[in-house]
C-alpha cells in the first residue's frame, strides 16, 4: 500500500522555527512531525511514502534518508516547479501512487496530528464501497477548516465546504485521506485544490465518505496550537498507560523526557512538557507546557512555561520565560532576562527583558 504526504507551503505561521527547518522536520514530541505520520503508515503496511514537496527537498531527504532504512519503509520525492495545491501533487505522483494491484492510497496533510487510526480507515472505506474516504473531527472554531456534513447514519458526504463564512457544521476535514486511483482521473496537472474542486464533486455523485475521527486531533502549523497539540498528545500518551510517560517526584501530570537529556536536583517539571535529545536542564528549574527541543540549555533556577525553546538555545540562570514565547534554533537568554511573549529569529542573544509579545529580529 502506498502513501502521499502534502509537504508543500512554508509554515509562515511557525516562524521562527520553520527558518530552520521546515515545518514537517520540526520536532513535535521529541521527533519531527513527518516521522508520527510515516511510522503511522509504516505500522499498518504502508511500503512507500512519496513526499510530495515544492522546495528543497534535499534537506528533507538527506535527513529522512536514515529513517528509510531504519523503519524499512520507502522514501520518495515529487517534487513541484510550482506551488500545485493540495490536489495538483496527486497528478503530477500519479505513476508513483498507481500499481497493479488497484488498491487504493493513503494522503495526509503533513501538520496534522492525532492517533492515526488508520487500520480503522482501511476498514471503514471497503464497508462503504464509494471512492473515497475522508476523516472528520469535530472542533470550536469550524470556519478555519473545511467543514463537512454528512448523512449522520452511513457517513455518505452530503457537502464539503472549505473555509465557510457561515456556519455550516461543526464536523470538519481532518485532512486525512483514503482514496481510490479512480480520484487520480478526476484531477488534473495545475494549481487546484482537493478541498474546493474534487471533494465537492465526489460528494455531489454521493461517493465520498466521513469517518468520525477517534480520540484526539489538532492542526499543529501554529505556535498555540502546537502547545495544546502536545498537551493533547500527552494526554492520549496517558490514556494508554504509555511507558514513555516520565515519572518521579519532581514529575507534574504527563511529561516526556528523551533518555540522552538529563535533569539536575531539585526541578519541578510538568504538565505538557517534552524534553528533547542531548538537553541539559539544571538544577532548580521550573517547566510547564512548553517543549524543549534537542540540545537546548536551561540553567539553574530559569522558569518556563507556555513556551517553545528551539534546537540549541540557552535560557539562562533566574530566566523568566512564559506566555508563548518562540525561541528560534541557538538563542541565548542571559540571566535574569524575562520574556513575555518574545518570538526570537535564530541566532540572537537576548540581553534586555521582553515586556510584551513582539518579535525579535
Ligand atoms: N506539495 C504541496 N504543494 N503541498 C501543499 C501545497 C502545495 O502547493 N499547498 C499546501 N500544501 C500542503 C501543506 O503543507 C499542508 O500539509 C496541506 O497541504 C494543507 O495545507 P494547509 O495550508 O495546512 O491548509 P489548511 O490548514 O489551511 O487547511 C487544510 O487542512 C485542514 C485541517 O488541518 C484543508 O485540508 C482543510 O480542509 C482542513 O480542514
Ligand atoms: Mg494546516
Amino acid at each position: 500500500m502506498k502513501a502521499l504526504i502534502l509537504v508543500g507551503g512554508f509554515g509562515t505561521r511557525l516562524r521562527p522555527l520553520t527558518l530552520s527547518f521546515p515545518k514537517p522536520l520540526v520536532d513535535f514530541a521529541n521527533k519531527p512531525m513527518i516521522l508520527h505520520q510515516i511510522e503511522a503508515l509504516k505500522a499498518i503496511g504502508v511500503t512507500e511514502v512519496v513526499l510530495a514537496i515544492n522546495y528543497q527537498p534535499e534537506v528533507m531527504l538527506n535527513f529522512l534518508k536514515d529513517f528509510e532504512e531504519k523503519l524499512g519503509i520507502k522514501i520518495t520525492c515529487s517534487q513541484e516547479t510550482e506551488p500545485l495545491g493540495t490536489a495538483g501533487p496527486l497528478a503530477l505522483a500519479r505513476d508513483k501512487l498507481i500499481d497493479e494491484s488497484g488498491e487504493p492510497f493513503f494522503v495526509l496533510n503533513s501538520d496534522v496530528i492525532s492517533e492515526y487510526p488508520l487500520k480503522e480507515m482501511i476498514e471503514f472505506h471497503k464497508s462503504h464501497g464509494g471512492e473515497a474516504s475522508i476523516m472528520v473531527t469535530k472542533v470550536d472554531e469550524p470556519s478555519k477548516y473545511g467543514v463537512v456534513v454528512t448523512e449522520e447514519a452511513t457517513g455518505q458526504v452530503e457537502k464539503f465546504v472549505e473555509k465557510p463564512k457561515l456556519f455550516v457544521g461543526n464536523k470538519i476535514n481532518a485532512g486525512i485521506y483514503l482514496l481510490n486511483p479512480s480520484v487520480l482521473d478526476r484531477i488534473e496537472l495545475r494549481p487546484t485544490s482537493i478541498e474546493k474542486e474534487v471533494f465537492p464533486k465526489i460528494a455531489a455523485e454521493k461517493k465520498l465518505y466521513a469517518m468520525v475521527l477517534p480520540g484526539f486531533w489538532m492542526d499543529i502549523g501554529q505556535p498555540r496550537d502546537y502547545i495544546t497539540g502536545l498537551r493533547l498528545y500527552l494526554d492520549s500518551l496517558k490514556k494508554r498507560s504509555s511507558p514513555k510517560l516520565a515519572s518521579g517526584t519532581h514529575i507534574v501530570g504527563n511529561v516526556i523526557v528523551d533518555e540522552t537529556a538529563k535533569i539536575g536536583e531539585g526541578c519541578l517539571i510538568g504538565p505538557d512538557v517534552a524534553i528533547g535529545p542531548g538537553c541539559i536542564v539544571e538544577a532548580g528549574v521550573r517547566l510547564s507546557r512548553c517543549t524543549v527541543m534537542r540540545g537546548a540549555r536551561i540553567k539553574k533556577h530559569a522558569c518556563i512555561s507556555s513556551s517553545i525553546i528551539g534546537w540549541h538555545s540557552t535560557v539562562g540562570q533566574w530566566a523568566r520565560v512564559e506566555n508563548m514565547t518562540i525561541l528560534g534554533e541557538d538563542v541565548h537568554v542571559c540571566d535574569e532576562i524575562y520574556s513575555n511573549g518574545g518570538v526570537v529569529l535564530p541566532h540572537k542573544e537576548i540581553k534586555s527583558n521582553i515586556l510584551k509579545p513582539e518579535i525579535v529580529m
